[in-house]
């Protein structure tokens, strides 16, 4: 039997997947996360039980399933680093499409019909707006972005298909810690603009390297919308809760609709650490885009959603604190460094 109330959870010993978890425990859910810790945390599955496996195992997928009987997924296992898709464009068609298919086919066989995924802006590729709407042509420019559309694109034929319903959510930049300080990000070779910042302002890096000083922006550096992981996890829970309760498909894009500048996040962390943060001008990154801001209107209006944790103080501060007690830890406290959590689950 099928129960309600369980969740799978793919990567849920990861940075959002965690956070998901702790939403979906605090509204009564039981999340089961499904992690192969490649790059999640064991130490970050607090709200459920964590089982070890690869999307790509169906037998292993087969048999936790059969275990806990979900009645919904919440998809976030996925390789990410937009860099490294580029480099090694195999190993994300592999990890992500691949995987994502092993995993939908478990759904469909054993009964599964909801599936919450986790997307990215992306899909959209380079933005011909600056506030980006759900309509936006799909062009993404990246392997990253190319593996993330096929899965959206996958589930998508899958509901029309086979009658399982979805609600694909469009990220735009995650950032930020849980405010009670029990999760965070912890990972070695961090490529985002916050974590980095982070470690600056903790003697960990000498500097700050800004990418781009000459755009067609207020002050020439390159605007972002800024999300924090806790209102991502909870529009991911009032997502489930709509489809369950509507039975409709979702494509929503979370964001804040308000865009901060490269200058403008290292200013507030400047304030907030009273550390130096010293910065140093270079070239642009390939493939940034100068503006990226969402119009995420259509979440707030059906989810009833509003994020409340995303000024980018609050970004800071909470991603600040979660830094601060990482560095009193040395790193080996409740999360190791994702390397080291590898060595050990071998
Ligand atoms: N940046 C710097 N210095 C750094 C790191 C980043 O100046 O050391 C700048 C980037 O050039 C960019 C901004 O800070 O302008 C934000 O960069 P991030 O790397 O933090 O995030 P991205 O905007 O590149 O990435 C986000 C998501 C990806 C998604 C991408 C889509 O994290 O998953 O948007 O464009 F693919």
């Amino acid at each position: 039997m099928i129960n309600e109330k369980v969740v799978l959870v793919t990567g849920g010993a990861g940075y959002i997947g965690s956070h998901a978890c702790k939403a979906l425990k605090a509204n009564g859910y039981f999340p089961v996360s499904y992690d192969n810790l490649i790059s999640g945390n064991e130490a970050a599955v607090k709200w459920g039980p964590l089982e070890v496996g690869d999307i790509r195992d169906r037998q292993a997928l087969s048999a936790v399933i059969k275990k806990y009987r979900p009645a919904s997924i919440m998809h976030f296992a996925a390789l990410i680093q937009v860099g490294d898709s580029v480099k090694n464009p195999a190993e994300f068609y592999d990890n992500n499409i691949h995987g994502s298919q092993c995993l939908l086919e478990e759904a469909r066989q054993n009964g599964i019909t909801n599936m919450v995924f986790s997307s990215t802006a992306a899909v959209y590729g380079s933005p011909l707006s600056d506030a980006i709407t759900e309509a936006h042509p799909l062009r993404p420019i990246n392997p990253y972005g190319n593996s993330k559309l096929a899965m959206e694109n996958m589930i998508r034929d899958y509901s029309a298909a086979y009658g399982s319903q979805y609600a694909i959510l469009r990220y735009f930049n995650a950032a930020g810690a849980d405010d009670d300080g029990q999760i965070g990000t912890a990972y070695k070779t961090d490529t985002h603009l916050v974590p980095l910042l982070m470690q600056v302002a903790s003697d960990k890096l000498p500097q700050i390297q800004i990418f781009g000083t000459d755009y067609d922006t207020h002050d020439g550096t390159a605007i972002r919308d800024y999300i924090h992981v806790m209102d991502l996890a909870e529009a991911h829970v009032l997502a489930l809760r709509h489809m369950m309760k509507n039975k409709g498909n979702l494509t929503l894009n979370l964001g804040t609709n308000n865009g901060q500048s490269v200058r403008e996040v290292v200013n507030t962390v400047r304030r907030i650490t009273g550390h130096t943060v010293p910065a140093q001008e270079f070239d642009r990154r390939t493939g940034d885009p100068a503006v990226l801001v969402a119009n995420a209107t259509e979440a707030q209006r059906i989810l009833n959603w509003q994020p409340l944790y995303s000024d980018i103080e609050t970004i800071v501060s909470t991603a600040w604190a979660w830094r601060r007690k990482q560095n009193k830890q040395g790193h080996r406290g409740a999360f190791a460094p994702d390397t080291e959590q590898r060595r050990l689950a071998a």
